[in-house]
């Protein structure tokens, strides 16, 4: 939000202005366009009005997107028919070509970034520097798998043997994968999961999240023009329990890619691991987080600030990296109070395509809800310590909430990750250090933390003691980068492999060693 590239509270950064206006201007042409999204699948479907779903904007829900037609219980069921049947032949497709489709899928995101991004800020709620980052990682993600893909399948790897037998480690592709992915990177981590699955030489039935369906369908539209046939990745917008029950109890799925709540993974491998007669599934789950900063006596406050603003409510604090505990030692927490106090005042919640809003949207109506409900009741204990004001002139028409942050006692207090700009903070005195870090571990997420201290030595020891995924240092504790910080947690967050890191692709490969006797 204050960081080099943004624009300030007020919008007053003219140089960002100027920055983002051809962007803004090529936006603008899409943003009345009202989108007809259906289930992309190896054959057509017909319209029905009976599964026929409206979509309105977050900021506005006087604004239609358009509407989404879902997927029905027998056309999942047909389009796993058609990606089992597929499966062969796309396996046995080289792997060059299957890498070139991503690079040309890359391309034509870049080409249609502006109408993707604005689909996300219409369907998602998403602001623009938002929109640039979620359309950048999904085109990073494309050309990392497309390299990696090559130089872990394109040849079998040789193996020492005694002399007269040769011996290579093969890879192939495992069957049909379902990828289930959530509204908030309805790009990015859409993409990823549905390149990553498919470079690899498995068919993939995606299912998009209920809310963003439409920028989903535009996506595959273009994947299908880089040249991935209908059946080797089919698009089933829907109902997560309707689409989710056949792509979890079917045999003939090998494997779920994952990304949502916690509670949804442990539904989805319960499901999995109840099948009759199905082969042992592969499940990588990408979950929630409760994620955690330590801040020491020596670390600056107002460096602090400015990384707590932006990992606490980049986003509306809707991404599972987010902030959600802030731990400062007992002498700087005064300081770091009062600085944060008047950056929240300053900041700017409301419509995601004004430069100068700083915080959009929540999700939706349910979303809101229950935040409200969660900030209501700390509000009814006491314990708020700073809140940003709403203006309705700017938010009486969508689903907004307030960013705000409450003083509690410790990460256990929170039942559940609260997806949304509420930040918890909790004092804790030097000697209490280890118990704070036995209190973080314990709690059983384990996804993202940051460190701010200027004493190296303290900074090193809790990022070897905390167990999480991804531990960041004097920074915001968000927006990892593909191929530099590979993305997942571990624990109630995750199951590895990491998003954008070396090894994601071997989940979705088959290993086969071939001695011959020569
Ligand atoms: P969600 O779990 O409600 O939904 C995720 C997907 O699962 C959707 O497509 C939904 O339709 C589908 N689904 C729901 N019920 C299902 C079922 N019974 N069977 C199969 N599929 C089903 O999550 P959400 O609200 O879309 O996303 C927010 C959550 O995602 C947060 O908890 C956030 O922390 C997490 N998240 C994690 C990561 C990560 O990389 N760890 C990244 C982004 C979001
Ligand atoms: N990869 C996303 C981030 O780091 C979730 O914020």
């Amino acid at each position: 939000l204050y960081g080099p590239g943004r624009p300030n509270s007020k919008g007053a950064n003219l140089n960002i202005r100027s920055q983002y206006q051809p962007l803004m201007d090529a936006m603008a042409t899409h943003m009345d366009t009202v989108y007809e999204a259906r289930p992309l699948l190896a054959f057509d479907v017909a319209s029905d009005p009976a599964q026929t779903h409206e979509v309105t904007a977050p900021y506005d829900r006087r604004q239609r997107v358009g509407t989404v037609l879902w997927t029905t219980k027998t056309q999942a069921e047909q389009a796993l028919d058609a990606a089992w049947a597929a499966f062969p032949r796309w396996e046995a497709t080289p792997v060059g070509e299957r890498a070139d489709i991503l690079r040309r899928f890359a391309d034509l995101m870049e080409a249609n970034m502006a109408e993707l991004m604005a689909l996300c800020s219409r369907e998602g709620g998403k602001l623009l520097t938002d929109g640039v980052d979620e359309i950048r990682e999904a085109v990073d993600f494309c050309r990392y798998y497309a390299v990696r893909a090559e130089e872990l399948f394109a040849e079998p790897t040789r193996l020492p043997g005694p002399t007269g037998e040769s011996n290579e480690l093969m890879m192939g592709g495992k069957g049909v994968f379902a990828a289930i992915s959530p509204w908030n990177f309805p790009v990015a981590i859409f993409c990823g999961q549905m390149v990553a699955t498919a470079v690899a030489g498995n068919t993939v039935l995606a299912k998009p999240a209920e809310q963003t369906s439409i920028v989903a369908h535009r996506v595959v539209e273009l994947l299908r023009e880089a040249g991935m046939p209908r059946d080797v990745v089919q698009l089933l917008p829907g109902d997560g329990p309707t689409v989710g029950s056949v792509l979890t109890s079917d045999p003939r799925v090998t494997g779920v890619v994952f990304t949502g709540g916690t509670d949804t993974a442990q539904v989805i491998n319960r499901a999995l691991a109840n099948r009759e007669n199905a082969a042992l599934p592969t499940l990588v789950a990408e979950t929630g987080g409760m994620n955690a900063m330590i801040v020491d006596s020596t670390a600056l406050p107002e460096q602090v600030v400015a990384d707590v603003i932006h990992s606490a409510f980049q986003s509306a604090g809707q991404r599972c990296s987010a902030l959600r505990v802030l731990y400062l030692q007992d002498d700087v927490a005064d300081r770091v109070i009062q600085i944060l106090e008047g950056a929240m005042a300053e900041l700017h919640v409301g419509d995601p395509r004004d430069l100068g809003t700083d915080v959009g949207p929540v999700i939706d109506e349910d979303a809101r809800r229950g935040l409200q409900a969660h900030i209501d009741r700390l509000k009814g204990e006491g314990r708020l310590l700073a809140e940003t004001r709403l203006d309705p002139a700017h938010t009486a028409e969508g689903t907004f909430i307030a960013p705000s942050a409450f003083q509690i006692d410790g990460i256990d207090a929170l039942e559940r990750e609260q997806f949304g700009p509420v930040l918890h903070i909790v004092r804790y005195k030097a000697q209490d250090l280890d118990r704070v870090i036995e209190s973080i571990n314990g709690r059983g997420y384990g996804l993202t933390f940051g460190v701010h201290s200027r004493n190296e030595s303290f900074a090193e020891e809790i990022a070897q003691k905390i167990r999480v995924g991804n531990v960041y240092v004097n920074r915001n504790i968000i927006g990892a980068v593909v191929g530099v910080q590979p993305f997942g947690g571990q624990g109630f967050s995750g199951t590895g492999p990491k998003a954008g890191g070396p090894h994601y692709l071997l989940r979705f490969a088959t290993e086969k060693t071939v001695t011959i006797n020569t």
